[in-house]
């Protein structure tokens, strides 16, 4: 069911030789929700592919009607065996995309960015790619100014960011070493700190996160200006650290900060 009118395979006619093509260095960009955030947040999307493109644009139609027509633009209806061969697990949608990787230099200028309106979010040497995930998803939704994460996880790994739901287009997100982190306070999550509760977060905080098997690297430790607690009886080890870094973005706002 395509509309000639709005259908970019009219323009290329071949999109799957286009999607082969630039699948090796883009973002892909998993089903509906993902592709509507990052069309919604500035995204550079290279190709877009459906096996249903009218249910997607009903969906549009319902869910995002902001960016309705920027996505009618861009997707692209393939037969569904087609689609489900260029994804790794087909989504319900049946929908996917590629997209431009924003550039290193454009997030490290962001992170850098003074005076600084709202946290970044530090993961140290983190191991699970869920959490990430839900990382920049809350990072997005509490308008952090970005997710850096130490150590050997890929921030952009398709799993983060299918579990960040597209929004890595909403915060800059960077893999850097401790050494490269953007100047500003760190407050380090630690259940020995000081307990939160009796703390202001600071705007231009990076808010530190240990790894989910370890904690805080020693390396982390030494930069960190302050060790906070969140509220926890002693019988209980430590939080996840996903819903640590909820628990602090949302102390942080609970201040004042974003979102307006
Ligand atoms: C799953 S925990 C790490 C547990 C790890 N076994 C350890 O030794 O710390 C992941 C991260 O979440 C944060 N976290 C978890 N519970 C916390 C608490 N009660 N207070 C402060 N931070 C906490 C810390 O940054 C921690 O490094």
């Amino acid at each position: 069911m395509t509309d000639a009118a709005h259908d970019p395979a009219a323009a290329s006619p071949d999109p799957v030789a286009a999607w082969r093509r630039a699948a090796p260095d883009a973002v892909l960009l998993d089903g509906f929700h993902a592709l509507k955030h990052a069309v919604r947040f500035g995204a550079e999307v290279l190709t877009a592919l459906t096996a249903d493109r009218a249910g997607a644009l009903t969906l549009a139609d319902e869910l995002a009607e902001d960016v309705r027509d920027a996505m009618a633009a861009l997707l692209t209806e393939v037969p569904y065996g087609t689609y489900a061969s260029l994804v790794p697990r087909p989504h319900p949608t049946a929908l996917a995309a590629l997209a431009v990787r924003p550039g290193r230099a454009d997030n490290l200028a962001r992170l850098a960015h003074a005076p600084r309106t709202a946290p970044v979010v530090v993961l140290d040497q983190p191991r699970n790619l869920g959490n990430a995930g839900a990382v920049v998803r809350l990072a997005a939704g509490f308008g952090a100014t970005g997710v850096v994460t130490t150590g050997t996880l890929d921030p952009w790994h398709p799993t983060v960011v299918r579990g960040g739901a597209g929004l890595h287009f909403a915060t800059a997100v960077e893999r850097l070493t401790v050494d490269e982190l953007p100047p500003g306070p760190v407050f380090a999550l630690d259940p020995e700190g000081e307990d939160i509760r009796s703390l202001k977060l600071p705007d231009d905080a990076l808010l530190a996160f240990g790894s989910e098997r370890s904690g805080l690297s020693p390396e982390l430790r030494a930069r960190a200006d302050h060790l906070v607690a969140l509220p926890m009886r002693p019988q209980v080890s430590s939080y996840n650290l996903a819903t640590s870094v909820a628990m602090t973005l949302y102390h942080w706002s609970a201040a004042g900060g974003a979102p307006s």
